[in-house]
């Protein structure tokens, strides 16, 4: 399985670069519908509100689409933390807990650790040595007045994907909320399973940065408190005649403090095109390709690799490995040195090729690891 050269045209990134789990080099596509936006506002033809909001409305449209949920629950936030700011605001009222595995991006814990400051749920942070995030390794933090599970799609070290169907089960009537900046972009992704996904763009989904999405179900959006919804997230924002406050929106724009993130919107349904026409599936599987191929030649260079999974359905993009006689970050130097980028993380190189990552990579790899 390959990805089509159609897909392949829309990318630029030179032949070393295996870090889309820090940053995802954006689409063609993408640097267009950005230059376009900025051009619009810099010299307007007329009122430029209509055409922009038409766009953003677009926008929202196609990230239902993409995710496979009504328009309406989904809105772009700036950042995965945007997102996960506004829902740990918005349980803040409740009181009980928020359960958390304690390995997670920062970003999935300081706005429940800041909520908590606030009056908030506690926030619960549950060891897990192996990094295998399952209902069992959770459930003994789980209790009646668990008000979230909070976990990533994608570990941000290890690549494991958690089994989420699971994990919404265990979250029972409280929420489960998913980070998915490690996933969405490249690996399947279930978007109807858990109650709130967030993700930035700046990663696999190549939007770049000041883009992202938040998508909630249905009753998410009625459980959580609008703590933090400002004039863009009330009912009639633009009636300048009725004075605030006005009820919250029903729909995921109550989550918007003010002006959503717009241009950020605009890349991010660029970037979402490009993947709709390639098909999600065909970007999965090229991605696991890519990644086993990584893993072939770091295992002949007798590295140790970071694999908590059990099955290739716990995997994803990520893969983190480390030689047995030398430190990560000199590792990762000498990687950087012949060309190849990945980053140095917790004692761990972390690799992470995309769907455009060309296999001759491999041949570099091999040198600089069997040969170093
Ligand atoms: C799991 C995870 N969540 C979130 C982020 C970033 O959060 P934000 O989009 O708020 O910068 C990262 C990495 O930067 C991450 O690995």
């Amino acid at each position: 399985m390959a990805v089509t050269d159609s897909y392949l045209h829309e990318f630029s990134e030179p032949l070393g670069y295996l870090d889309f789990a820090s940053i995802g080099p954006p689409s063609r596509r993408v640097q267009a519908a950005v230059s376009d936006a900025y051009g619009r506002v810099s010299e307007p033809d007329g009122d430029i509100g209509p055409p922009i909001l038409g766009a953003y409305e677009a926008a929202l449209g196609t990230a239902g689409r993409f995710l496979g949920v009504a328009p309406e629950l989904v809105t772009v936030v700036p950042s995965t933390s945007a997102g996960l700011f506004a829902v740990a605001f918005g349980l803040a009222p409740f009181g009980g807990n928020i359960v958390v595995p304690a390995h997670e991006f920062p970003a999935n814990i300081y706005p429940w650790l800041r909520a908590a400051g606030m009056g908030g749920p506690d926030i619960r942070l549950v060891d897990i040595p192996d990094r295998r995030v399952t209902a069992g390794a959770l459930s003994e933090a789980v209790d009646d007045e668990t008000r979230a599970i909070a976990v990533s799609s994608v570990d941000y070290l290890s690549g494991f994907r958690p089994d989420l169907t699971a994990l919404r089960e265990l979250a029972d009537d409280g929420l489960l909320v998913v980070d998915a900046v490690q996933g969405l972009g490249a690996v399947k992704f279930p978007a109807a399973v858990p109650d709130v996904v967030v993700a930035g763009g700046q990663k696999w989904l190549r939007s770049g940065w000041g883009s992202g999405l938040l998508a909630l179900s249905p009753r998410s959006i009625e459980m959580l408190h609008p703590t933090l919804t400002g004039w863009w997230g009330v009912e009639d924002a633009f009636d300048w005649d009725e004075p605030p406050p006005h009820a919250a929106r029903h729909d995921a724009e109550q989550f918007q403090g003010g002006s959503p993130p717009l241009f950020g919107a605009m890349a991010l349904a660029a970037a979402l095109e490009v993947i709709e026409a390639e098909g999600m599936a065909n970007i999965h599987a090229t991605v696991m390709e890519n990644v086993f191929a990584i893993e072939e030649v770091v295992m002949a260079a007798g590295a140790e690799v970071l694999d908590p999974w059990d099955d290739e359905g716990e995997r994803s993009g990520i893969l983190s490995f480390r030689l047995p006689d030398e430190s990560a970050s000199a590792t990762t130097q000498r990687l950087g040195e012949a060309g190849i980028t990945v980053s140095s993380r917790g004692g761990w190189v972390r690799s992470a090729p995309h769907a455009t990552t060309d296999l001759a990579v491999g041949d570099v790899l091999a040198e600089v690891l069997i040969g170093g």
